[in-house]
Formats: C-alpha cells, structure tokens, sequence
C-alpha cells in the first residue's frame, strides 16, 4: 500500500521496522525489494482483528472452570443446540435464521444439530401434486431457497476463531422426498440428488433420514417410529418408552416433553423453527411454539433443557 507522506500523518508513530523511506540501496537486481518513490512511505498491511470471544471454548480451563473477561471464574457446561424444522423454501423469511446463528456466535454450544427438514422442497410433494396451489414450484429454486438459508444460519458463526462445534444434521423427510424422486422416476438418476442441497460444505456432518445419531447418550433423529408401520411416535412420553433413553426429535410441529421419574431420561420433541404459516396445517394447525432448544450440562444422557423462542430471538439480536 502507497501513501504519499504529506497525506499519511499515522504513519509517522510506525515502528522503524515498518516503514521504509526508499528500497535498500544495497539490494541486488532481480530480489523481491519494492520500488517505492521517495516521496512515499510504505505502509505494511494491519494484521486482521480477531473476532471478541463472548464464551470461551470448552478446550479452556480445567474440569469445565474459565476465567471470563472481567477476570471471575466462570462454570463451562457441555452444551447441545437443537435447530427444529425450518421448511424453508422460496419466499418464506428467514431472518430468524440469522438471530439463531446470532445466538449460536454467543453461546458456542459445543454440538448443534439440525434436526431435518431444514429444505421444504415443495416441487417434489406428492401431497398437494396437481392441486392449485401446487403451480409454479420448481426444483431449482427449492435447492435456491435452502443453500441460500443455511449460509443465512451458519454465517454467524462459521469463522470464529477457535469455535468449531460438531454440527449434526439428520435429514427430514421433506429432504428425503430427492431420494424417492429417483428411486421413483430412475431417469432423475445422476441429475439430481441430496448433494444438491450442499449441506456438508456448510460444515454439516449429514445422516439419512430417520438414521439415529448418539451424542452424549442423547438419541436424535428427525423422528422415532413405533410399531411395524415405522409411523412416528404420538408423543414425548411415547419416544421415552420407545427409546429408554433421553431422545430429541422433530417432525411434528408440536412441542412435547416427558422426563422420567427414576433414570431422569427426558425426550423431547422440539417444535419448530420457523416465522411462516404452513397452509396444509389449517387455521388452527400453525399456532405451534417457534423457537430453538439448548440442552446445558449434558452429561450422560442427562441435562438441563431450555426452549428458547424466536420471539425473544428477535428482541435480542432483530434489527
Ligand atoms: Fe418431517
């Protein structure tokens, strides 16, 4: 960077090292040495600041003790961030994509996961096929709305320095309607597919639908079936009898949880995650909880769980 000395009065207070009035006399020709004017100084490039840490990693202290910025020690709990049903697709908002990820910057849960349905992908509904509203959905622009909603989410927290969380994402069935788009129509083989969404250049670590992950004794997945029919559980109290052990899950819309009396197992179902109204739910079908779910002092299947509405999302990081 050239600056003409007259006009750079900061460059003045540089260390000596750092600024260089002409090229070394002594340089031989064909080095690397900058040809500068005399009347110019050059200036070095500022190194960049790194972004102010709010909560320090986990990999700080000992036996999860920190010392905070003002100097007080502070407890660090292993902390697990659950992102219900997003069903993004074009023209929803996703704003509240961005005051989650805002939350995830200050927090730094050291799991997240994306429980599915992250993508609606209502081109490739069988449900209202041929019906009205049906027109105008195309694929592409699924795949647009999705890529462009998790860079939304993830941006926040993606280049912190020294954060780098597990990110978990098991798909949804509203992902896995690209699956049986090919396994139904083989010409689509190779045309189109899950890559499409583009989840793990993202940094997600990506499941198949209904695959069960175990972090921490904790089972996810998008939902958990009962019966030979592998429908989904009716309720929290019947994911932990089912499971026998703490279990997350979405799907549903509903918020649900059940804690159990002895092992202090809870399972839970997580609500959803987004500001838009689902037509197929009906006029009373879209009055659910909004909102994420942070599970503190994971430790063995057990925790403290937090709900976390979008509407205290937005008092806190909106514009
Ligand atoms: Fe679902």
């Amino acid at each position: 960077m050239l600056r003409s000395k007259s006009a750079t009065v900061a460059s003045q207070a540089l260390p000596a090292a750092a600024v260089h009035e002409t090229a070394p006399t002594g340089s031989l020709p064909g080095r690397d040495a900058p040809t500068i004017p005399p009347d110019h100084v050059y200036v070095p490039h500022a190194p960049p600041v790194p972004p102010k840490q709010l909560v320090p990693p986990l990999n700080f202290g000992e036996g999860g003790r920190v010392v905070l910025d003002a100097g007080q020690r502070g407890i660090r709990s292993r902390t697990h961030l659950i992102i219900p049903d997003c069903q993004v697709h074009e023209g929803v908002p996703t704003e509240h994509l961005e005051w989650v990820g805002k939350y995830v910057a200050s927090k730094r849960p050291d799991v997240i996961v994306c429980i599915g349905d992250f993508a609606d992908m209502p081109s490739l509904s069988s449900y209202d096929k041929g019906k009205k509203a049906f027109e105008g959905r195309r694929y592409v622009n699924d795949i647009e709305a999705a890529r462009s909603a998790m860079d939304r989410l993830t941006a926040e927290w993606r280049n912190i320095a020294n954060y780098t969380p597990r990110m978990v994402l098991t798909l949804g069935n509203h992902e896995d309607r690209i699956t049986r788009a090919v396994e139904d129509a083989a010409i689509l083989e190779g045309a189109i597919g899950l890559h499409d969404l583009a989840y793990e250049s993202f940094g997600w670590e990506v499941h198949p639908f209904l695959e069960v992950v175990n972090i921490d004794g904790i089972s996810y997945s998008h939902y958990f079936t009962s019966g030979v029919m592998g429908r989904p559980v009716a309720s929290a109290a019947a994911l932990l009898r089912t499971r026998q052990c703490s279990a997350v899950m979405g799907h549903t819309q509903i918020t649900d949880a059940a804690f159990h009396p002895r092992t202090q197992n809870i399972a839970i179902f997580a609500g959803t995650c987004y500001l838009h109204d689902e037509e197929y739910l009906g006029l009373q079908g879209n009055n659910q909880r909004r909102q994420i779910v942070m599970l503190y002092e994971v430790d063995n299947g057990h925790f403290d769980p937090l709900f976390i509405s979008l509407a205290y999302l937005k008092r806190r990081f909106g514009s």
